[in-house]
């Protein structure tokens, strides 16, 4: 019998350099792309696998971008939806960095604040600003009006 990884790679092949995000909860691959600001009209060679086994996780979502290499600050925010997310550096066809990221302790500018009175949402100057209370489950809470959000509300918000 194939491995799981032998069968994926029969779905999409290797790249030769840029970035894999691996072991992505499967059903969110979108919301990946959604966090790293891919539309699909930049140029960049994309694959997306989806609902395919894994070992880790039963069922997971892979992102594959060939000619970019996404930055620590990217890599860090997509645990906010993927926290079981490998972040995988490509040069060469050979995986030469294998990150594997923690909630960021703050959150600015990504997500909107729900409270219509937060500061936020009514000075143009004010970037939102959110602290990370618990990690799992997720739970956020705004630095300025103290509402918190949970992992559903932020997938919502970037959906
Ligand atoms: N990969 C790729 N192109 C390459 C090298 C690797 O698309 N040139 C992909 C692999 O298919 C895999 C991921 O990048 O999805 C990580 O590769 P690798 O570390 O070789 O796989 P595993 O050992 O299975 O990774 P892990 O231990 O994180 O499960
Ligand atoms: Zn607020």
């Amino acid at each position: 019998m194939m491995n799981s990884s032998k069968q994926n790679e029969l779905i999409v092949s290797k790249i030769k350099d840029g970035t894999v995000i691996d072991h992505i909860p499967a059903g969110r691959a979108l919301s990946v792309l959604r966090i790293l600001g891919i539309k699909g009209d930049e140029g960049y060679r994309i694959a997306l696998v989806m609902n395919v086994e894994s070992k880790k996780i039963g069922r997971k979502d892979i992102v594959k971008i060939e000619g970019r290499e996404i930055d620590e600050k990217e890599a860090s925010l997509i645990t906010l939806i993927a926290p079981s997310a490998t972040i995988n550096i490509i040069r060469n066809y050979e995986v030469i960095e294998k990150r594997k990221m923690e909630v960021p302790k703050l959150i600015k500018g990504l997500i909107k604040c729900p409270n219509p009175q937060c500061i936020t949402n009514n000075d143009i100057e004010a970037l939102s600003k959110f602290v990370t209370i618990s990690v799992k489950p997720l739970k956020l809470k705004c630095a300025y009006c103290e509402t918190y959000i949970t992992e559903e509300d932020v997938i919502r918000q970037i959906l």
